[in-house]
């Protein structure tokens, strides 16, 4: 059908998305490696199932909960909150989202005027960028510092600030990057936006998947930075419940009306059988957790160790978090990431996907996904090693 002249030029401005791109190419392709996805493969824990079972035959789920989210949920996502973010909050403060996703566009929403600018570090996860300019936002990319391990650029993010900025939106752990910002810099993060009355809008989709001495902090636990936080959540990562749809935000009280009202057109509210599922999660026993950050842990360590043998053709940032990372294609031919990762996958069998997918300074490099099994590492880079001789 002729679709001309009927899509908003808000959408119509918004490219493919190139992670789907490589998906949809990948099946094509019999038996690729497949790093291209940032979705954990493993399934849902038992219990977890079990709770969204239990609410499904006390007949619980049929109808909508709370705009905010139930209110026992609310009130365990406190103690979380607590206990592992450092944040004091109030179940008036939090609000269930569908996914992350949800939450960070409802967010976006309720802050964001047409022509508004959004700063976003960069190379950072694509759909924050079309969720800006889906506000009717500018999104201003500022390159993290990549020899230091793509951290933030503090100076070049000040630099970038006009009468316009409304906000900053960052996601650490990093997708793709894999950087987990530090407390220090965060904590300077924080003063310039209180110093221009800035919102920090966070993604801590990958909150619990920190290695080595690394250790996430969240700018919501600032008490300054209460009126100027919004902290993004999700059961997707910590749980592997992607496809349960649930996340959740931290904001101050006199905001999560106003976010509400962003949310309500989208959702009414987050979907109720995976509350129960979530509530289950929460109360339940957190190794599971354990088990996906130590698989996590492993596998970056192997693709590491294989691109340690690879020198001439990658070189990379080791990751500090999420399952995620970034490396920089040395050879001539990674300039146009698109290209190579598409020669990659159709003649090495191998789905990655092209750094360009996460603003300009992408470009030249690649992202490969380690939340798959080890197998999976191994072979794609036997291959990998094999194609580049
Ligand atoms: C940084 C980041 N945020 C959010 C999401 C999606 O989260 P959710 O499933 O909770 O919407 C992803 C998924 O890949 C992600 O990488």
């Amino acid at each position: 059908m002729n679709t001309r002249g009927h899509i908003s030029d808000r959408v119509a401005q918004i490219q493919k998305s190139a992670i789907h791109e490589m998906t949809r190419l990948s099946k094509q392709v019999d038996d690729a490696a497949f790093l291209s996805w940032a979705k954990p493969t493993s399934d849902t824990p038992e219990h977890i199932k079990q709770a969204a079972i239990k609410a499904i035959q006390d007949g619980k789920v049929g109808g909508y909960s709370e705009n905010a989210g139930l209110l026992p949920l609310r009130e365990e996502i406190v103690r979380k909150l607590k206990r592992d973010n450092n944040i004091n909050a109030n179940p008036a403060q939090i609000m269930l989202t569908v996914g992350a996703i949800e939450g960070l566009s409802a967010a976006i929403m309720a802050i964001v005027d047409p022509g508004d600018e959004v700063i976003l570090p960069t190379p950072t996860y694509s759909t924050h960028i079309r969720q800006v300019v889906i506000a009717s936002g500018k999104p201003v990319l500022v390159p993290t510092i990549e020899e230091d391990g793509f951290i933030l650029d503090l100076e070049a993010i000040e630099n970038a600030i006009t009468p316009k900025t409304k906000a900053i939106i960052y996601c650490s752990p990093s997708n793709p990057t894999g950087t987990v910002f530090s407390e220090q810099q965060l904590r300077k993060l924080a003063e310039i936006a209180l110093k221009h009355d800035l919102m920090v809008i966070t993604d801590e989709a990958y909150e619990y998947f920190v290695f080595d001495d690394h250790k996430h902090f969240s700018i919501g636990s600032i008490p300054e930075m209460q009126h100027n936080a919004i902290s993004c959540y999700t059961f997707t990562k910590t749980y592997a419940m992607t496809g349960w749809r649930l996340g959740y935000l931290h904001a101050c009280e006199e905001m999560i009306p106003h976010i509400t009202k962003a949310h309500i057109p989208f959702a009414i509210c987050a979907p109720v059988v995976s509350q129960y599922a979530a509530l289950g999660a929460l109360q339940g026993s957190q190794d599971c957790v354990a088990e996906f950050r130590d698989h996590y842990l492993e596998a970056r360590n192997l693709m590491c160790d294989r691109l340690d043998n690879m020198t001439s053709v990658f070189d990379y940032q080791r990751p500090g978090g999420s399952y995620l990372m970034f490396p920089r294609i040395l050879l001539d031919e990674g300039k146009d990431s698109t290209a190579f990762c598409k020669k990659l996958l159709m003649e090495a069998k191998v789905s990655t996907t092209p750094g360009i997918a996460f603003g300009p300074t992408g470009q030249g490099h690649l992202r490969m996904s380690f939340c798959v099994p080890l197998d999976e590492v191994n072979k794609a880079f036997d291959r990998m090693e094999k194609y580049f001789g």
